[in-house]
């Protein structure tokens, strides 16, 4: 895994296996720790060891992809699940029913790492080849129902190419849903810009594209696409299946989000459902005076040396709400404070 996307692989694993660590963060996954233990990998050295912030990120968006899985799997037992630029994601360990299939998809590199630490088995296993040719969609049993999930591939991609795979699976797999996940768009342009880098000297790849109103009505334009929807930073599309549609509940009501008036120049992203993120530089002392008052942020972490920006590099204080802090504030009960912050 020597090329820099094939490398993002290690940097998820690597911070669910932190997640895993930290009961804060609400993430069991065994299988990760395991396999970072495992791996002749200088993790720390690369990546660094006070990434809180990062490791609580990508906690809640495994949980979302979990909870994804488990509502498909309550509806299909015996469905298959393909996960498009696997890596050394460990879901099927966290979701296993004991009667899914599972599928992943990887380049040849990492597909042959993939199966010399996680071998294949009768229900799980590994197809070497790219998610952008569609052939995989022949290795694919359809026959209990199909759920595509893509978790951190395709912000990599052309959006081209993400209109075209979509496009394919509507055509290839009726039915079936895909999940995927996509970056703010100002956070895909800091990538491009160079802005976030890790003291050891990682950088994230660039990722090219970020989820717009118009790129979710280009995709829902889509033949055989029967809606699509993003809730924060998950898409999710269903290929036309009008039975399928039919028996579909009813939307539910888009969620609310706080009222609180989000401070000049704190950088806002969200994840799906769970949590609200703000990220302020630490100089923005009226940003953090309103957050801090806000009654319902959280400050997580400093991200040390996080963005890149006019040649200087800068820290940033990360702060969240959850949902339930929002419903408690609501309802006029105490905010849960879920963990401690840290000093300045
Ligand atoms: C950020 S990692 C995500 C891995 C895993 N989904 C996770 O969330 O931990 C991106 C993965 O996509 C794979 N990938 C990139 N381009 C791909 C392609 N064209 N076809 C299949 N896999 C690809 C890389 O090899 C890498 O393992």
């Amino acid at each position: 895994m020597t090329d820099a996307v094939g490398e993002t692989a290690l940097w998820t694993l690597y911070h669910r296996s932190l997640a895993a660590r930290d009961p804060e963060c609400g993430l069991a996954d065994p299988k990760a720790v395991e396999l970072v233990e495992a791996l002749d990998y200088p993790f720390a050295q690369r990546f660094g060891t006070d990434n809180r912030g990062w490791a609580r990120g990508m906690a809640v968006r495994a949980r979302c992809y979990d909870r994804e899985v488990r509502a498909f799997l309550a509806r299909h037992p015996r469905g298959t699940v393909v996960c498009l630029g696997e890596g050394l994601e460990t879901q099927f360990w966290r979701v296993d029913n004991g009667t899914v299939r599972w599928l992943g998809v990887e380049l040849p590199e990492s597909a042959a790492l993939r199966r010399r630490l996680l071998p294949d088995t009768d229900r799980c296993r590994t197809l070497t080849g790219c998610l952008l040719d569609e052939r995989w969609t022949g290795e694919v049993d359809a026959s209990d129902g199909v759920l595509v999930l893509a978790q951190g591939v395709l912000m990599y991609m052309a959006w081209d190419c993400v209109r075209a795979l979509v496009e394919a699976c509507a055509v290839r797999l009726p039915g079936a849903q895909l999940v995927f996940d996509t970056p703010p768009a100002w956070f895909a342009a800091g990538t491009v810009r160079g802005w976030f880098r890790y003291p050891a000297g990682y950088r994230p790849p660039p990722m090219s594209w970020g989820m717009t109103p118009a790129r979710l009505r280009e995709l829902r334009a889509c033949p055989g696409v029967a809606a699509a929807c993003a809730r924060a930073a998950l898409v999710r599309t269903l290929v036309r299946d009008p039975s399928a549609l039919r028996t579909r509940p009813p939307p539910r009501p888009a969620r609310r989000r706080p009222a609180t008036p989000h401070p000049r120049g704190a950088l806002m992203t969200t994840l799906p459902d769970e949590a609200e993120y703000s990220c302020v530089m630490p100089t923005n002392i009226a940003a953090i005076r309103a957050l801090d008052k806000s009654g319902v942020f959280v400050r997580e972490a400093r991200l040390r040396h996080f963005a890149h920006i006019d040649g200087i590099w800068h820290d940033m204080l990360q702060y969240s709400v959850l949902e339930d802090d929002w419903r408690a504030l609501r309802q006029n009960m105490p905010v849960r404070a879920t963990c401690t912050p840290t000093a300045n």
